[in-house]
């Protein structure tokens, strides 16, 4: 079954210019990009895209970093895209994440590990709709 997944370049990879090489590993493995924006997150959104983490310490500089320089967002298709993009991606802590995903080779810390995809197919519905 296809699906699509919501997908997010924070603005480490796009002042690190990773957009080309994380784009081409989607490609490579035969997801399509069916939508894609740059911009720039106003704090209502960023808010409103993280509001689950809300209550937690970093929600504050998870905040101000990705409403820090552009955003690269886009809506991904392809079977089962949800969970395999996000195998793609790696752990939220890059030094966590497997050599071979997005996160373990190009990142280093948090908040700014590269990319945001999101973690069930309800989650890629609200995102979807908040950004597109
Ligand atoms: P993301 O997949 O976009 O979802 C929530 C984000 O919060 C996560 O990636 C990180 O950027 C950030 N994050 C998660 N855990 C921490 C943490 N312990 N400290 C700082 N930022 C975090």
């Amino acid at each position: 079954m296809k699906e699509k997944t919501f997908v997010m370049l924070k603005p480490d990879a796009v002042k690190r210019k990773l957009i080309g090489r994380i784009i081409q590993r989607f490609e490579d493995k035969g997801l399509e990009i069916i939508e894609m924006k740059m911009l720039t997150i106003s704090r209502k959104l960023a808010e409103k895209h993280y509001e689950e983490h809300k209550d937690k310490d970093f929600f504050e500089s998870l905040v101000e970093f990705i409403t820090s320089g552009k955003v690269v967002a886009m809506v991904v298709e392809g079977e089962r895209a949800v969970s395999v993009v996000r195998k793609m991606i790696g752990k939220t802590n890059p030094l966590e994440a497997d050599v071979g995903t997005i996160r373990g080779d190009f990142g280093f810390s948090t908040p700014d590990n590269l990319i945001h995809a999101s973690d069930s197919e309800d989650s890629a519905k609200r995102e979807i709709d908040l950004f597109f």
